[in-house]
């Protein structure tokens, strides 16, 4: 199988990336490296299956040849994370409409299928015990920033549903829900490799808000042969998926876990959001998933806790980085 997998070089990308390598697939990826790196590719670039494409999203005509003649694309390039949302609206916008819209185009033109990664962002507010894939969204003003991302996964989705029910385009769609694992980085505000960063080296775990708000972690590597399973399920194109962890957990929990498994001598302190993000930054207060029907469809069941993503990502934090 002829693969592409833009964002290949990012925390998920490059899980998936090795995953179908060993599968048998030759993979390409394109990345342009914003919050990707070579290293994270480390196991992969000497496969014989692999080959690496620095380039953007955003240039529809090497998106073209990168996708002509594929069987089949992973859509994860976006900009992403809260840090780089808030600070870079436009340039984020772009990305993650625009770059959405080539990779769609490309894909229809070579026939080949798509996964698109989307997110449980685009759910907003709304904070049900189980958000099943038709729950409502509540997302705040649009002229703030922090709802850019949510908004413009939205429009993804909807342009994705648009291409498959208008010209056939096989898409399928995942909405990942905080997942968590090696490689993900805490430069742009992911909460787990922050904390344990921090817990770590013997610094306060800084925790945003009242620390109660909750979200349920996934591990990577739970989530990675889903999001191949559902390319790979033809019921499964023209529709949208959860895929989360089933433990809901407040922050503050999670912080104070953090420090007790690490047996870390650091204090836990409260940052109000308008210090870490600007003045009038609003946070969900839950996002607790229904993971029914990818269960239903390919047997979705994660299943490493969240003592044990806590303890694996504190091994990865510790572990020595490969030179590139
Ligand atoms: N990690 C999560 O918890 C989570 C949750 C919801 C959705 N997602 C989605 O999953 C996908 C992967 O996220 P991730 O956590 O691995 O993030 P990541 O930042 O590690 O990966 C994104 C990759 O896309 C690349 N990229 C960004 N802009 C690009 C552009 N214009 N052209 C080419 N490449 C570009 C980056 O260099 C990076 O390698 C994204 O679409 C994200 O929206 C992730």
């Amino acid at each position: 199988m002829k693969t592409v997998i833009t964002g290949g070089a990012g925390f998920i990308g490059s899980h998936l990336t090795e995953y179908l390598l060993a599968r048998g697939d030759q993979v390409t990826v394109l990345d342009n490296l914003s919050t990707g790196s070579l290293a994270n590719l480390e196991s992969s670039r000497d496969h014989p299956g692999f080959t690496f494409v620095e380039g953007d999203i955003l240039d529809r005509q090497l998106v073209r040849e990168v996708i002509s003649g594929q069987d089949r694309v992973f859509h994860l390039a976006a900009a992403v994370g809260v840090h780089l949302i808030v600070d870079h609206p436009l340039e984020s916008l772009r990305t993650n409409i625009h770059g959405t819209e080539a990779v769609l185009d490309a894909c229809l033109e070579a026939g080949a299928s798509l996964l698109l990664a989307s997110t449980s962002e685009i759910y907003g507010k709304n904070a049900s015990d189980a958000l099943t894939e038709e729950a409502d969204r509540i997302l705040g003003s649009a002229l703030k920033s922090r709802w850019t991302y949510a908004a413009a996964k939205g429009i993804d989705e909807a342009f994705a549903h648009a291409y498959w029910r208008e010209f056939g385009l096989e898409v399928a769609i995942i909405r990942l829900f905080n997942t968590v694992g090696p490689r993900q980085t805490g430069r742009y505000g992911m909460v787990v490799p922050n904390l344990v960063g921090q817990a770590l080296r013997g610094q306060p775990l800084t925790v945003f808000g009242d620390g109660l708000q909750t979200r349920c972690f996934s591990y990577v590597t739970d989530v990675v042969p889903t999001l191949v399973r559902i390319a790979e399920e033809p019921k499964a194109y023209g529709q949208a998926f959860n895929l989360g962890g089933m433990t809901e957990i407040s922050i503050l929990d999670l912080a104070k876990r953090t420090v007790e498994l690490l047996d870390s001598p650091s204090e836990i302190t409260l940052v109000p959001y308008d210090v870490a993000y600007g003045e009038g930054y609003e946070d969900m207060r839950r996002r607790v998933p229904d993971n029914t029907r990818s269960g239903e469809l390919v047997g979705f069941k994660p299943t490493t806790t969240v003592d044990e993503i806590i303890l694996k990502v504190a091994e990865s934090l510790s572990a020595p980085v490969p030179v590139t």
